[in-house]
């Protein structure tokens, strides 16, 4: 299994090149279900998570074309993917429990073609992660659902129905599985309190080139009036925010200075207000943002999850691992998932000062140095925290479960090496 090694204590300085949003990637790719015709997707980050998706989709017929693209200056993939006439509408456990996203299937195939099965997912990593309010909107839009050997088995006679959905939270999976099975849906639906992440813009207007009738977005009101039959279409996928503002921490950590190319401001206000409070320099151009911590004293700040234009919980463990190198106590509070401070015990071993009270809230003292040591964490964002806390540690760091990194960070060495760290991939057969 891959390890990453780290040899800390290098000031990072240049440029990274920002790639494509994995978490609008995935809903994107199931759109396509949606039609007959050839939906290409360009701009697409070369990541596992969305070798499973293919995957997942290919097993339900979709043929999917691969093309090495570029993309502004930039090598990238572009994916074509024609569902002429699906083969199977269920999404078995065995691609299910890889990647919960394989949950997006379930609005396109069930507005498509009435039917859909799909095992459900489980608890995870950060927390239980129901479906409840996906499967509640549906419900009420006249499919019928029941859970049976952990499976949902959800369909609809004729056609889906345009309804009025208030959602009870916020909710980017929900909206983004009932958005997409609204565009096929007879008559009219609104969704309130849906959730407004960049991800979820990025579908609407892919449904909207689709052929889709949906007003509202980037607010919590979505207006879709149903259409039916979607067609072709081509999109280029959104710069990956959370991406960017890992990269963004990756500067201010080690006092260095990067400018992060295509990433995109507007998606990014809370975090990069966050660093400016801590006394970084950041400058908002509009494709680029430059992370300038060169010489600056950090003192810690309050951070506090929620969803978007809120502080985002993909971003809280990076963050964290920042406050250590700050002077002062920094409160951290996560609010959108019940189990998000695994790495936590991880960055205590690297000598961290971190008082975890309850399931929610964190306080963080800064320290004056961190030493390497070997580490893991139990899912991405926290593994990419580990790589931060390594980036300043004295010696050597090694983080295991590597696979977790492949899932949501495109390049990771290559990019981090590019601005002067000291990163190597290591192979090894046993798990540390
Ligand atoms: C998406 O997960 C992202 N995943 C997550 O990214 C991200 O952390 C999260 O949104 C919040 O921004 C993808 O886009 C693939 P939610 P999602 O539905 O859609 C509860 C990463 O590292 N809830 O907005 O699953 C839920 O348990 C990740 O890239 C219900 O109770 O998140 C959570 O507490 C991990 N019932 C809260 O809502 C439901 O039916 C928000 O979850 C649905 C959600």
């Amino acid at each position: 299994m891959d390890k990453i090694k780290i040899t800390g204590g290098k000031c990072l300085e240049g440029k990274i090149y920002i790639s494509g949003a994995k978490n609008a990637a995935l809903p994107l790719i199931c759109a396509s279900l949606l039609t007959d015709e050839t939906v290409t997707l360009t701009n697409m980050p070369m990541l596992s998570d969305i070798k499973a998706m293919n995957a997942l989709l290919e097993q339900l017929g979709t043929q999917i074309d691969e093309f090495d693209d570029f993309v502004d200056n930039h090598p990238s993939k572009t994916y074509s993917y024609r569902t002429k006439e699906a083969t199977s509408l269920t999404a078995p456990y065995d691609y299910v429990r890889k990647m919960r996203a394989s949950y997006y299937v379930l609005g396109p195939l069930l507005a498509r073609y009435g039917k859909c099965e799909l095992s459900l997912p489980g608890g995870c990593a950060i927390g239980a992660r129901p479906m409840d309010i996906h499967l509640s909107s549906l419900e009420q839009m006249g499919a019928s659902i029941e859970i049976k050997n952990g499976y949902i088995h959800a369909k609809v006679d004729k056609r889906l129905k345009g309804a009025h959905i208030i959602f009870p939270m916020v909710s980017v999976g929900a909206t983004c599985n009932v958005l997409m099975a609204a565009t096929l849906a007879e008559g009219r639906t609104v969704l309130e309190n849906a959730a407004k992440e960049p991800e979820i813009g990025d579908l609407a207007n892919l449904l909207n080139a689709m052929g889709a009738k949906i007003e509202g977005i980037g607010t919590a009101v979505l207006t879709i009036d149903g259409v039916d039959k979607l067609h072709g279409a081509k999109h280029k996928v959104i710069a990956d925010r959370i991406e960017a503002g890992s990269y963004a921490v990756a500067a201010a950590i080690t006092r260095g200075k990067i400018e992060l190319i295509n990433a995109l401001p507007s998606t990014l206000k809370r975090p990069m207000q966050v660093l400016r409070d801590m006394g970084v320099r950041v400058t908002e151009n509009e494709n680029s943002i430059l992370v300038d911590a060169k010489g600056c004293t950090l003192v810690g700040k309050d951070i506090m999850t929620e969803p978007f234009p809120g502080f985002p919980t993909d971003l809280q463990a990076q963050f964290l691992a920042l406050m250590l190198t700050a002077e002062g106590a920094s409160m951290i509070t996560e609010t959108i998932f019940e189990n998000r401070f695994m790495h936590v015990p991880e960055l205590l071993r690297m000598g961290a000062n971190i008082n975890v009270h309850g399931h929610a809230s964190a306080i963080v003292r800064g320290v004056k140095k961190l030493s390497g040591a070997p580490v893991m964490a139990t899912d991405l964002r926290a593994s990419f925290a580990l790589i931060l806390a390594g980036l300043v540690a004295e010696g050597e760091t090694i983080v295991n479960r590597v696979y977790h990194l492949d899932r949501g960070y495109e390049k990771l060495e290559e990019k981090l090496r590019g601005v002067g760290a000291q990163i190597e991939r290591i192979k090894d057969d046993s798990e540390g």
